[in-house]
């Protein structure tokens, strides 16, 4: 027995093949985190460390996060490499009790830190935590590829994104009826970029870094996979339908009324203040 039987840390290391397998992670790019249920960690608190790490800092501070542990990917590290060697690559991470330094109790055997995210991953969490009302557990960081496409061509605006994404696939607004944040272009790694993402988190599920990636979160692996999974593909059929159009043009599209009858039908209530957008480019329906 060890950390690598518990069933948790079996779908984390299912969930970074996966993403692997579809495209999403060059070289080091992305990172996953994951906030612990109290009993996950019991089952694996005796596989930690004797001498846990020192406590490091994050420079941003997530209170209701205080005490929390996390299960994240390592700085530098290629997801490819989590199945085969999950002790090198991920480690689990203890927040102390003011919520503003983390320390390693787990993994990370061959040295390293957690993912240069974890600030923007750790106000996420507090952020996602707060609205859920604790239901909220994965932050998960991807590069895919035609969303980061899409930021070259269409106005930095979630309202624009978001209305983009949902007429670009009919269930797309079931799967995320508050819509998609847009953070425009900034240094990665640090907690400006962190505070500009879970301003974004504060209304909707996911948030777009211009130029870079997307983050999402979820209640599950599931649903954070099923999240980054449904908001790729439309950016995809966004796409292909841009540069199919001999004229670039978009001939017709999902309408604000069909939107509105999806909600009703399956029982969900779509931003209103996305629906309501309304852009002086007529491009951009
Ligand atoms: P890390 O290797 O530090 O997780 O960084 C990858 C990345 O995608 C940064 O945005
Ligand atoms: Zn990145």
């Amino acid at each position: 027995m060890s950390v690598l039987d518990v069933k948790v840390v079996k779908d984390y290391i299912r969930m970074c093949s996966d993403t692997v397998g579809q495209g999403w992670h060059e070289r080091n790019g992305g990172n996953l985190t994951y906030r612990m249920r109290p009993e996950e960690v019991e089952v694996c608190r005796p596989y930690f460390r004797a001498v846990p790490g020192e406590w490091v800092n994050m420079g941003v501070q997530a209170e209701n996060l205080a005490g929390e542990y996390f299960i994240s990917t390592g700085s530098g590290k290629f997801l490819r490499n989590v199945e085969l060697e999950p002790q090198n690559n991920i480690c689990i991470a203890e927040l102390n009790g003011t919520g503003d330094s983390y320390r390693i109790v787990w993994g990370l055997e061959a040295g390293g830190v957690p993912t240069s995210e974890f600030p923007t991953h750790m106000m996420n969490h507090s952020v996602r935590k707060r609205v859920t009302n604790g239901e909220n557990r994965i932050i998960y960081h991807a590069h895919p590829p035609y969303i980061i496409a899409l930021t070259y061509v269409l106005p930095l605006k979630a309202e624009v994104f978001t209305r983009m994404l949902w007429k670009s696939a009919t269930e797309c607004c079931v799967v995320f009826p508050d819509g998609v944040g847009v953070v425009p272009w900034m240094v990665p790694g640090g907690t400006d970029i962190a505070r500009a993402t879970c301003e974004q988190m504060e209304r909707y599920e996911a948030a777009i870094w211009a130029f870079h990636g997307l983050f999402v979160s979820g209640t599950s692996f599931d649903i954070a996979f099923g999240l980054m999974h449904t908001i790729e593909k439309a950016a995809q059929i966004a796409s292909i339908a841009l540069s199919a159009s001999p004229d670039g043009k978009i001939r017709q599209v999902i309408t604000d009324d069909n939107l509105r009858t999806i909600g009703k039908e399956f029982g969900v209530t779509l931003n209103e203040d996305v629906l309501n957008y309304r852009s002086d480019d007529p491009l951009f329906f």
